[in-house]
Formats: structure tokens, sequence, C-alpha cells
């Protein structure tokens, strides 16, 4: 038993606003809130309401992050899945204990959400990063 929910979808683009043509004004999703540059992360979102979940749209604005590169090898796609957890310390520290690879220890924070991400190695191929939803 969890009360584990999807948070969200990511897709990987070249360009929030071209890709918003299709997932907002072709599909009709509405926008969750202003698309947004997070320099911490050197990308630009846009998350898209579906449900109780979102689609994000990520688009690096450096050339030499993780995620631009993983863009510039692959194209645009699938980026990673989001869940949300009650208590993502004591989740980082299960999966560690367990051995699984985790690409943050420790959480990291923006707007009052902690977030981390765990290794495509331990999951069946894809990214997956954690939030705590309180
Ligand atoms: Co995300």
């Amino acid at each position: 038993m969890s009360n584990i929910k999807i948070n969200h979808l990511a897709i990987v683009v070249e360009d929030v606003e071209q890709s918003l043509a299709f997932w907002s004004d072709g599909l009709g999703l509405s926008l969750g809130g202003a698309v947004e540059d997070v320099p911490a992360e050197e990308v630009r979102v846009a998350f898209l309401n579906v449900g109780e979940s979102h689609i994000e749209l990520v688009q690096p604005t450096t050339d030499d992050s993780g995620i631009a590169k993983y863009l510039a090898k692959r194209g645009q796609g699938m980026h990673h899945i989001c869940l949300e957890v009650s208590d993502i310390e004591a989740t980082l520290v299960d999966l560690s204990n367990k051995g699984y690879d985790l690409i943050n220890d420790t959480p990291k924070e923006r707007d009052g959400r902690r977030y981390a991400f765990v290794h495509p190695k331990s999951t069946g191929g894809v990214l997956l990063e954690l939030y705590e939803v309180n």
C-alpha cells in the first residue's frame, strides 16, 4: 500500500512556446502557471494541467547541462516521470539502503517544494523525479 501519486510526466523540447502550440492550443490543456525560467536547473518549463497531474515541457537554456546533452543526443521526447511521496527524505534513505542509485542523496528545494532524482539504471531506464508535496 502506498499513497504515491503521479505528479507529472516531463517532455524535453527545443522550444517551450513552440511545443505549447500542440499541448495547449491543439489539445486544449490549460497552463498551470506562467512559462518559467529555472536558472538553478538551466531550463525553461511549462506545466500543463491534466486532471490532478501535469505534463511538464522542459527546454534546456544552456548547452552543457545534463538535459541539454540528453536533448542533443536523443532529440525531443520523454525525459522523466515524477511521483509524489509523503516523506522524501525517508524515501531516499530507504531506496539507498536497498542499494538503488540516487542522483540526489538529499532533496533539493524550489518554491518550497522538495525534490530529488533517482538514476535510470535503478528504475528500468527512466529518470525518476520524486516530489514531497505537503
Ligand atoms: Co520534473
